[in-house]
Parts: structure tokens; sequence; C-alpha cells
């Protein structure tokens, strides 16, 4: 694909310019170490077994003649493992939904198919795994629930609300009324099959212990700090016993937001064996972690002939594990993105043998626009309206479910702009009424919608005597270019060339930050080093006016420019001095600060803050052989100052391939006969390939944010999935007539 022209600022400075990733070489090159790959002397190493059934209860585990095999170490299960904390609290991590977090062997009690059982620990790697697969249990087996259309008659609203996560609001006006008298209307339902996360790189943790006991931790996570305070608390231990890291990580899009069973069971291990330990997860085992939950959902759609909504319902069951209540802002959408009078919304909960579904990637927008989106293309069929038009008709410019003005929504831009690059006045309004050769050709397009969030983070800022700058903060780069946008602040605020400026990121020993998600990472990291470069800068430049025979005696910060290493009058670069000598005159080898960002809690509460999208979507429709193609595929983002049109747009093509997985390719498939998932594996479970994406035009429109914090950013790695499913089932009706809305849509739905 080709880079477009972008747009950016020609003013000196890295920011807003299309720069290359600064770890890349080092990701390249394979210098950049993950989890899995920290050696330790003595290392053991630990092999999981698999529950083989969904429901019921471990009566034995035969381990006698896996403990016989040659470096075997020792077998942990529910049977045999060390202590570990009781209360429900301590295993409840930053982000854990209400419930009773699951817990490794906690009990003999088995919940969803691929529960870990039991743990060989080994010389070796393929000593464990060898002597695992000599690990039998015999099971008392009970029903399993694992068949969402049948448990959504069992659905209820969860008691207790995930924080963070608003619950549908109240009814507004009568639906039912303005439903029943309005001339055009739709009602229908959409099935989405559960999907599975599946990272490149999978989970594993190698804990190394050191001579004192205490553990560093190498673990695949987005949230160093998280992790840590997780297992401090599980095992009793001084958080100062514990250093999680994870300097890298090959993506994780949700799936690493909670800490994994692979940080568990490998410092369960260490603790008892006193030893390093290393466990890894394998492809299979990767799908008995969370994932995007089933979801069954009925959207209700009412209009006027002038295409104004009058009327919309949504209602929505997701699943659940037996254990947790994970819950999903998935309906609100329909609420607050359109105008509308009367509106009903509802979520509700059934419980599944699985385990606890978790964030994937827009977790609820994903889901819930999908549904409205595709609703809206149903109802502009109805009316005889064209799609994009009837999103205009009902633009807002208000947040419908609270009321509040938006910070900022160039959403009108991102359909204009969006609409011309791909061409959409071309599109003949009537369905299977365009065709090219042997193909039939649709047109779809749908809004994309995602929240704009800020959260506190700390950060440091060091100089040395060398003049170098380093950055810190415990943020993640889940390859989202953290290290990256927050290299070209730091460089930004001091006139650095990017070279000299170290970003150290991926260590819970750092500076405090949540865990890494929710799009709210570039925002709030970005904007806790700039605060803390600008906190030194004051420093420096405090140290420079006090320097015997001072040039800058008397200047102020807006009277100076920090470039190159040195402070000079600005538009006299020869007076001044070298932050070199300003460190010398000052007796330090280094100066240092420290920042926080804090999200300003009065505008939060009188704004909304979204994201917002456009994409548009050409398929094509092989006739005879029911083979489709998605050619073409345009995204209009509106996600505030693009700090990096590169990493941003590799962002968004993250997020639209994926949602193409979601419309033609994923889904996991249950054997309901066993209650397990059949398609467990990267051959069976289809993700997008190279010879499925065509050309993606990203585009990013100008959009002015001032209310999420002093950089004008809001986060781009969930928005670009949003919609995109959509947008490919619309234009897939718009080519065959076919209105298909179960996903994903496989050929034998089309034929
Ligand atoms: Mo994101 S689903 O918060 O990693």
């Amino acid at each position: 694909m080709v880079m477009p022209p972008t747009a950016i600022s020609q003013a000196p400075g890295f920011v807003g310019r299309p720069t290359r990733r600064v770890d890349g070489p080092l990701k390249v090159t394979g210098r950049a170490k993950y989890a899995a790959e920290y050696d330790a002397p003595g290392l053991a190493y630990g092999y999981i077994v698999s529950s083989a059934v969904a429901a019921g209860r471990v009566l034995a585990i035969e381990a006698d003649a896996a403990l016989q095999m040659p470096g075997v170490i020792r077998i942990f299960s529910h049977a045999d493992r060390p202590a570990t904390a009781t209360a429900d609290k301590a295993w409840q991590d930053e982000v854990a939904p209400p419930g009773h977090p699951f817990r490794p062997f906690g009990s003999d009690e088995i919940h969803f198919a691929l529960q870990p059982i039991a743990l060989v620990v080994a010389e070796t790697y393929e000593a464990a795994r060898d002597a695992a697969s000599l690990v039998t249990a015999r099971y008392e087996v009970t029903q399993h629930r694992v068949d969402l259309k049948r448990e959504r008659a069992t659905a209820y609203d969860p008691p207790e609300k995930r924080a963070g996560i608003p619950p549908p609001p109240a009814p507004r006006g009568d639906f039912a009324q303005a439903y029943a008298d309005a001339p055009v209307k739709i009602s229908a339902d959409y099935v989405l099959a559960p999907e599975y996360h599946n990272p490149m790189e999978m989970f594993g943790t190698t804990v190394v212990r050191n001579d004192d006991g205490k553990l560093l931790v190498f673990d695949k996570t987005q949230g160093s700090q998280n992790v840590k305070a997780y297992l401090a608390g599980v095992f009793g231990l001084p958080e100062g016993d514990i250093r999680v890291v994870n300097a890298y990580v090959g993506g994780a899009f949700g799936t690493a937001l909670r800490p994994n069973m692979s940080a568990v069971l490998a410092v369960m291990a260490s603790l008892a064996l006193e030893r390093s330990v290393r466990v890894t997860l394998t492809r299979e085992q990767m799908f008995a972690l969370g994932y995007r939950p089933h979801m069954e959902q009925t959207v209700s759609l009412a209009c006027g002939r002038d295409g104004k909504l009058l009327a919309v319902h949504h209602d929505a069951v997701s699943g659940t594990s037996p254990f947790e209540d994970y819950q999903e802002a998935v309906v609100n959408w329909s609420g607050m993105l359109y105008a509308c009078a009367n509106t009903k919304l509802s979520y509700a909960l059934a419980k599944l043998n699985t385990n606890t579904p978790c964030d994937m990637r827009a977790p609820g927008a994903t889901s819930g626009v999908y549904a409205l989106e595709a609703a809206m293309d149903e109802l502009a069929h109805a009316a005889g309206i064209d799609p994009l038009e009837l999103r205009i008709r009902n633009f807002s410019e208000r947040d419908g479910n609270t009321d509040k003005p938006y910070s900022s929504k160039a959403l009108m831009l991102c359909y204009r702009e969006g609409a011309a690059r791909f061409g959409w006045s071309r599109r003949q309004l009537a369905p299977r009424s365009m065709r090219e050769g042997n193909e039939l050709v649709g047109f779809g397009m749908a809004t994309g919608v995602w929240e704009a969030m800020v959260v506190p983070v700390t950060a440091k800022a060091i100089l040395s005597a060398d003049g170098a700058l380093e950055v810190s903060t415990a943020s993640s780069d889940i390859g989202t270019g953290t290290y990256t946008i927050l290299a070209q602040i730091a460089a930004d605020a001091f006139g650095l060339p990017l070279e000299r400026v170290t970003v150290r990121i991926g260590d819970s020993a750092l500076s405090a930050h949540p865990v890494e998600g929710g799009s709210w990472t570039a925002a709030s990291a970005g904007a806790s080093v700039s605060l803390a470069c600008a906190k030194l800068k004051e420093q420096a430049l405090a140290r420079a006016r006090r320097m015997t025979n001072s040039p800058l005696a008397q200047a102020a910060m807006e009277e100076v420019a920090f470039t190159d290493g040195r402070i000079a009058l600005a538009g006299d670069a020869g007076r001044g001095v070298s932050l070199a000598d300003v460190l010398r005159a000052s007796d330090l080898g280094h100066l240092e600060e420290e920042a926080s960002f804090t999200p300003d809690e009065k505008l939060a509460g009188r704004y909304a803050s979204y994201s917002h999208a456009a994409v548009f979507a050409e398929v094509r429709v092989d006739e005879e052989l029911g083979v489709l193609r998605v050619p073409r595929l345009v995204s209009a983002v509106a996600g505030g100052k693009i700090l990096n049109p590169k990493t941003a747009r590799s962002q968004i093509l993250g997020g639209v391939v994926m949602g193409l997985g979601m419309a033609l390719h994923e889904e996991g498939l249950f054997d309901h006969d066993l209650g397990r998932l059949m398609n467990h594996n990267y051959a069976e479970y289809h993700v997008p390939v190279n010879a499925d994406i065509g050309d993606i035009d990203v585009l990013f429109v100008d959009e002015h944010e001032d209310k999420l914090g002093h950089l004008g950013v809001k986060g781009l790695g969930e928005i670009g999935i949003v919609g995109t499913a959509a947008a490919v089932a619309n234009a897939i009706f718009h080519a065959t007539g076919k209105r298909v809305r179960d996903l994903p849509i496989t050929l034998d739905k089309l034929l």
C-alpha cells in the first residue's frame, strides 16, 4: 500500500510528522525482548494441563506416570499448591469486573473447557510438555451451558455495575407509541459470534528469582503496575519484593489488561520451588482466556418520511462467565449518537461455561455499533433514503443520553471527506443495481464512535550531563507506538533530535501509570511527559539564570528557546548557555523532575468526548461462485490532533483489518454436546490474511480538541474497528440484496 499524502505541520520538530518507530530497529533485529525470551540461571519450565470438560469437578489428577519422567520437578494442581489469598479482593485487579475472579487451581470445580487443572514443572520445556501429555484427570461432569440462544431466557440485569461502564440510560419519551405511529420502521435481530484474541505473541511469564528472594517478573501485560499489585495481593508479598517488566508486548488488544494465568502459575511455582520459572501458553490455551463475548441484539428503529428518527430501541444480551459479571457499554451508543426523542435501551447478561470475556478492541462499541449501523442501513432502505444522507439528517450536536455538548465532534467532516475520497456519489440507490463483469458491486457505509478518555499519569524527565534526555512512566507499548510518540513529545520540548531522547516504559518501578488501554495512553502519558519536560525546563532555566554573568539572567521562559542542548534567547542564539554548562555550574550529575497529568474533572462533567469515524466499503460478489472481496475501504477519522500520522494510520489500518475479520472471518465455534470450542487454533479460527485485504485508505479530518488535556489528542487505538463490520455488511446488502445479520458473513450465508 502506498502512503497517502498527509497534511502535516511544517513547523520544525517531530509532533505531527510521520515519524518512524524509535523501537523499530530493535524489533526487526530481534533485540527487543519479549516476556518469554528472558533467561535465568537454573530456569525451570512449566507446562499447563487443561481441562477436557466444560463443567463439573475434578475427582482425581493422575500424575504418577508424569512424575516418573526424566527432568520432572513437581506437578501443581488444586490438590497440591501453595496457599494463596482467600479474599476475592486480593484477586481483583485494577480492571476486574464485579464477581469472584478466577483462581487457577483454586478448587476442584471446572467452569470452562481448557481451564488449567495442573502445571507440570520440569528442567526443560520439552520435558514439561512431554510429561504433561501423561497427566490425566477423572471428572464428574455436569450440564454445561455454552449456547447463548438458549441461555437468553436466563438473562439478568447485573446487580453490581462494572466501574467505568455506564449502564444503559433510562428510557426517553415513549418508544412504543412513537414506533407504533411512525410511517417507516424496521426491527431485526443481530447475532455476533464470540471472537478470540490472537495477538502474535502468546502469553508468557518468566519469573527470575534473585538471591534475596525478590522476584523480577517478565510478563506479557498491558499494565506492569496492575500485575505487580495483583501478584503481591494473591501471594501475600510486600510490593517491594516484586518488579514486573513488560518492555515489549507483541500485540494485546485488551487481552493483557487483566493479569493472566501464566503470571499466577509461574510465580506460584517459583515461590514453591525457590527457583526461576517460566510458564508459556500454547496457541490453543490462548483460547481459554478472555474474549469478545457472544452477543444477541435486537434493534428497532422508526423514522418519518423525511428520515428523521422517531423511535430507537436497542436490546442486547451478552455472555459472561459463571463467576464474574463482565460488562460493556453496548446499547448506550444508540441513545447517544443520533438525535431521537424516544429511546428504550436494555442490556443483560447470561452465564456461559467459558472464562470471563474481556475487553477486545473497542469493547461494547464494536458489537453495539455494528447492530445500530446495520439497522440504520435497513431503515435507509425502508425509507428510500441514501444511507449517508440518513446519518446526516439525524446528526446531533449533543450526546443524546446526557444532553452534554461534545468537546469536539468533526464527524460531519468524516462523512464529507470520506464520501468524496470514496466516490460515494457514484452509488445507485437500489440494491443489486451495480455490476461489473461477473461481479455484483456494493457500496456500504457506517459511522464509528469510541470514547475519548484521559486518565491520571505521572512521568519523569531526566537531563544528563551530556545533554541527553530520558523520559519515563510505567506505560506500555503494545505495538501502538507509545515509545515513539513519547520520544517525539520530549524531543520537541527540548528541541533535541530524536536520537538524544530515551523513552523508558514497561516497568512497574517507573512512575504511576494505569493499564494501557481504552485508547487513553497517547493523550494521558503524552500529557504527563510534556508536563515533566516543562517542569524540567523551568528548573534548567532557573539554574541558568543564576550562573555567573549569565546571558539569561533576566530571561523569562517565553523569551528563550531550547535547541540542540542549549538554552538561548529566542532570536539571538548566540546569547545562551549549554545545558551541560548549567549542570556543571549547579554541580549536579543530572537534573530531574516528575509531573502528573490529571484529567480536568470539571470539564469532563460538562462535555461528552468521543472520537468518530465514517467508514465506506466497496464489496464485490461473484454471483456464480459466491466469492466475496472487499477491494477498497475508506476510513475517515476525527481523532483530535494527530501526533504521528504514520503510527496513527497504522492503528486505523489494524482496526479496519480486525473489523474485516469480524465481518467476514472470525468466529469461535462450540461443540454444543461437549461444551468445547472446536476451532481453538490458527488453522480453523480464521483471521484476515494479506490476500483478504484490499486498498485501505485512512484519512484524518481536521478536528480541534481542547477539553481533554493540553495536547488536544484523542486516542486512535480503537476507533478504526468500530463501524467497519457494519460498512462491509451494508455493502454486501447493497451488492446482493441479501441481508445477512449474523456475523461473520461466510459464503454459506450468502448463497
Ligand atoms: Mo483496549 S480493549 O482497552 O486494550
